[in-house]
């Protein structure tokens, strides 16, 4: 079974740690893992928009020895011209993985299905999986560790951001809390999977509707923009009920005197983060976007050397000559 990273629980704890060494490794030195020598070919497809996942896959690919062939959702419109399934077949024939920015999950699901090569998560309205390895790899440099850190997550935490701190955060052996309005909370599925990670790593998981409360003491406090890709026309309403969540100089009075703050980006200064903060010495958002080039790289390695991902070997023709013989 190929092995691919749809969702940040697809890596166990160990091979999270595996690909978040691996990282730092790339980070210090950017050449030093060649898998896509020849070079191979990674499909790169964007159905949503993009700057730096764009940017850090591209520039990841190339690094590592590959073509990055980025697709153009809007012309290739996956499942509309032609089924997922489909063109999950004619990629796979010709590329060594495929990265999707997607809508539904159950579209990479999918494409995942069918392609043969691995396939990787670059978000799905449910998960970012490629963002929080950037985050992880980003909180272990400030802080020196994951294990028992406490990260709030403040916005909408019905969205993938949320989803994905909640399980690859617990992975981590993190304290996860996650805190949005009424009616903007984790999906219970997605919280109860992140609880019984945390079981098993000495973490916790929750959804905390008082943002106070989840900031206190917190040493990392991450928001996310609160008007995410296909939202849009729900802008105006979200506004008032979002208010309080949002990271201002005030709040981070609650939390550790050393917390750091995060932001995936793009953000909207006023909104779901104060200009101050987010220009201001604890917020760590430019390492962070760097480190999505570091941590996909580290992904695709790891990705490309698991036994089940090995290219398959095509039947061999037998030669003209023996052929003739028959
Ligand atoms: N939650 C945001 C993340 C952007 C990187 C969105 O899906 O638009």
């Amino acid at each position: 079974m190929t092995r691919h990273f749809l969702r940040d629980d697809d890596l166990s704890a160990g091979e999270q740690a595996e690909v978040l060494e691996l990282a730092k490794r790339l980070k210090a030195d950017r050449y030093a893992e060649r898998p896509l020598e020849g070079p191979r070919t990674v499909a790169v497809v964007f159905d949503k928009p993009t700057l730096r996942t764009q940017v850090s896959f591209v520039t990841g690919i190339a690094e590592l020895g590959g073509f990055p062939m980025v697709v153009d959702g809007r012309l290739a419109r996956i499942g509309e011209r032609e089924s997922v399934a489909d063109t999950a077949r004619v990629l796979g024939r010709q590329v060594s993985a495929i990265v999707w920015r997607t809508y539904d999950q159950s579209r990479i699901e999918e494409m995942a299905d069918y392609s043969g090569v691995p396939v990787v998560n670059a978000l799905t309205d449910q998960f970012h999986p490629c963002q929080l390895l950037a985050d992880l790899q980003t909180i272990a440099e400030h802080k020196g560790r994951l294990s028992e850190v406490t990260v709030s997550f403040l916005g909408d935490a019905a969205t993938n951001m949320s989803h994905s701190y909640l399980l690859a955060g617990a992975r981590a052996g993190m304290h996860v809390r996650v805190s949005g309005p009424d009616g903007f909370g984790p999906q219970p599925h997605f919280l109860v999977a992140a609880q019984q990670i945390a079981a098993d790593t000495g973490g916790s998981a929750s959804y905390l509707l008082d943002p106070h409360e989840a900031v206190d003491g917190a040493d990392v406090v991450v928001t996310d923009t609160w008007v995410s890709m296909g939202r849009e026309d729900e802008a105006e309403q979200r506004a008032k009920p979002f208010e309080p969540y949002a990271v201002t100089e005030k709040l981070l009075t609650e939390a550790a005197d050393d917390a750091i703050v995060m932001h995936c980006l793009p953000a909207y200064r006023g909104k779901e983060i104060s200009a101050e903060v987010l220009d201001g010495p604890r917020s760590v958002v430019w390492d962070e976007a760097e480190n999505r080039l570091h941590a996909q790289k580290a992904l695709l390695v790891w990705l490309l050397r698991q036994p089940e991902n090995q290219p398959k070997k095509q039947p061999q023709k037998q030669p003209k000559k023996q052929r003739e013989n028959r």
